[in-house]
């Protein structure tokens, strides 16, 4: 039986080597960020760290799931699982979220998760900038302290979730700019240091002009930097993004265990904060 136990800051680097093994970006910085967010478990084989897997609660009703790795030469010995039935267990009753990659799929629906969808990774650092026209009153413009509350009722209504822990961690990390409608935020993007570059996301708007100036925003300032974009997958975003470059990293599927939270829009989820958060 696998021993789980908490995560540590001081794994952060181990994960981070580990969680490189399968080509993941994530740098230690990256770990730290979640691991603030959330709970980590980590399991130790021989003095080395050999699984680990996070949660990250929203709210008292739902939490987000990620990050479930085991190294290679422990596949297939019942860790994984150990470690996920570990993570359920610190959710105990919340809806959980989890964007899954093949390796992972077969598990996640044996302890009740459901497909809801896909996301699919966009990234590269040769793209095409463009200019996305706005109507009349629209604008994209840098935020400021009293856009707080409106960014995370956006991120409310586009999720269906309380994620403004994340929100505001997201703020204070990264940099934001809102889609300014007749003076009042109807949607938003972040940009931040992730990975082998930067991350756009999350974007949320209510339709795909407005997603396209937010991200064609962050485009037009980081020309020749690499970016990746996580987008859900039937947002429309995804032949714009490879029609201006970037390249299709891979596709994960987003699963629920659970009843699926409820966006009431009209913000909806273009792109996510990272696969991670969702
Ligand atoms: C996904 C992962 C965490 C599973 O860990 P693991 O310790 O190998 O899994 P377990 O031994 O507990 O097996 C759990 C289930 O996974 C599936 N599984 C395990 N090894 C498998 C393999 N080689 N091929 C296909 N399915 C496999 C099986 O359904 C298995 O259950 P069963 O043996 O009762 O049928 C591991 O493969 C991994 O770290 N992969 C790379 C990182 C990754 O993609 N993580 C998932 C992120 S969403």
């Amino acid at each position: 039986m696998a021993a789980l136990r908490a995560l540590r800051e001081a794994d952060l680097p181990a994960a981070s080597a580990l969680t490189g093994s399968f080509q993941w970006p994530h740098r230690p910085e990256d770990w730290a960020f979640m691991h603030a967010l959330g709970q980590g478990l980590a399991v130790e084989r021989a003095g080395k760290l050999a699984a680990t897997g996070l949660l990250v609660p929203y709210g008292e009703e739902a939490a987000a799931l990620g990050m479930v790795s085991v190294a290679p030469e422990l596949q297939g010995q019942g860790l994984g699982r150990a470690m996920m039935q570990g993570l359920l267990d610190l959710a105990g009753s919340r809806v959980v979220g989890l964007y899954a990659t093949q390796a992972g799929e077969k598990l996640y629906r044996q302890l009740g998760f459901a497909t809801l969808g896909a996301a699919c990774q966009f990234q590269g650092a040769t793209f095409t900038t463009t200019l996305q026209p706005l109507p009349d009153g629209e604008r994209v413009r840098p935020t400021g302290r009293s856009d707080r509350v409106a960014i995370a009722a956006l991120d409310r209504a586009a999720t269906g979730l309380d994620r403004s822990m994340l929100v505001n961690a997201l703020l204070k990390t990264g940099t934001a700019v809102v889609l300014d409608r007749g003076g009042a935020p109807a949607g938003f993007a972040v940009l931040r240091r992730f990975g082998r570059g930067q991350v756009i996301g999350p974007v949320m708007a209510e339709d795909m002009v407005g997603a396209k100036a937010l991200v064609s925003h962050f485009l037009n300032l980081t020309p020749g930097q690499f970016i990746r974009v996580d987008v859900v997958e039937d947002s429309g975003l995804a032949p714009w993004l490879a029609a201006l470059g970037l390249s299709d990293a891979g596709r994960v599927l987003h699963m629920v265990r659970g009843a699926a939270p409820v966006p009431t829009g009209p913000a909806r989820r273009f792109a996510l904060a990272g696969q991670t958060f969702g």
